[in-house]
């Protein structure tokens, strides 16, 4: 079985900030993500470049995935970002994050400038990509999106931008907890499903906003139980405090892989008696109980 690349717990790292970089570094995240958008002022673009490139070469980031949000495609940021750090950071960096993707012509573009500067500077493996998908237009087009690029690793929600982008009432960058009650449901519920579903359909990963209330450990893991419970692999953390528990809530627990195993094991058994199905304290256990047990022993790391 191919070993699942984990995203459980991507912490975004501000571009300009040196000293959050040194902090990112020994981090307990599965992926850093070394960013030159929304949390980079304009006027310290030129500068984070130069660090991110420092950075990516001189610290030790162990077995972690890097990656780096670019500025949007359609800012004058964008072909700058990739031409001043990719050649630099070489094969050290895994992925570009996209933000504000808006059709799958956007990926094109990335893709075509990623091959160009991957054959110049003589960079082997193919450099990922990940969309972020934060406007009605490309939730609307998420299935070409989660198809435009062999490059493609994960489509991420961008709640806040999203919420901006339909004129959805938040004050925070999560959201959750905030007008509890208003509508009778999760008014984010269809995005979630559209989301994941276009998502999964073309094999991707599918990762969650960060929640923006850092302090508050209990609400962190709340939302991230919410995460897990609908498919998602993992979520964004805006600050260390986060990161313990998101890689927590996305593991599977000493309860479910002991269940998983008696899954495999009733499983087998069955089948060598040529049952197709059998009974686990009570409950049905089929083909497709063994499919659930193996993603849980995947995602446990255990082969
Ligand atoms: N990455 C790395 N280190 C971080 C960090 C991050 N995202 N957020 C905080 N830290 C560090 C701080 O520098 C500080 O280090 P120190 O102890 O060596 O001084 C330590 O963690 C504790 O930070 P704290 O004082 O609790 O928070 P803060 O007030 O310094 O920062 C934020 C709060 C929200 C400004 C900061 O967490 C941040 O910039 N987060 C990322 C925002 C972002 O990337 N947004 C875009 C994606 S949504
Ligand atoms: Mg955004």
């Amino acid at each position: 079985m191919t070993p699942i690349k984990r995203r459980r717990s991507i912490l975004s790292v501000p571009g300009h900030r040196e000293t959050m970089h040194q902090k990112a570094a020994p981090c307990d995240a599965d992926v850093i993500m070394l960013d030159l958008e929304d949390s980079c002022p304009v006027d310290e673009k030129t500068r984070a470049r130069a660090t991110i490139r420092a950075s990516i070469r001189t610290l030790d980031w162990g077995d972690k995935t890097l990656t780096l949000r670019i500025n949007p495609v359609d800012t004058p940021y964008a072909l700058r970002d990739l031409l001043e750090i990719i050649p630099a950071a070489g094969s050290r960096l895994d992925t570009v994050v996209v933000p504000k993707v808006e059709s799958a012509a956007d990926l094109h573009f990335v893709d075509r400038v990623l091959t160009s500067l991957e054959t110049e500077a003589g960079i082997e493996r193919p450099i990922g990509i990940e969309a972020i998908i934060e406007s009605a237009k490309a939730l609307r087009d998420a299935d070409a999106i989660a198809a435009a690029s062999s490059r493609l690793r994960c489509l991420v929600f961008g709640i806040a931008d999203y919420s901006a982008s339909i004129h959805m009432p938040l004050t925070s960058v999560s959201g959750h907890g905030e007008n509890d009650g208003v509508y009778p449901g999760d008014p984010l519920h269809f995005v979630y499903g559209r989301l994941i579903m276009c998502g999964k359909a073309a094999g991707l990963q599918v990762i969650d906003a960060p929640h923006g209330n850092f302090r508050d450990p209990e609400a962190t893991r709340i939302a991230a139980h919410r995460s897990r419970a609908l498919g998602f692999d993992g979520k964004w953390a805006i600050h260390p405090a986060q990161i313990d528990i998101l890689n927590q809530i996305f593991s599977p627990d000493e309860e479910e892989i002991a269940r998983a195993r008696q899954v495999i094991e009733t499983y087998e058994q069955a089948k060598a008696e040529k049952k197709g199905a059998a009974a686990i304290g009570g409950s049905m256990i089929d083909q497709a109980s063994l499919r659930m047990a193996r993603d849980v022993m995947a995602r446990a790391g255990i082969q």
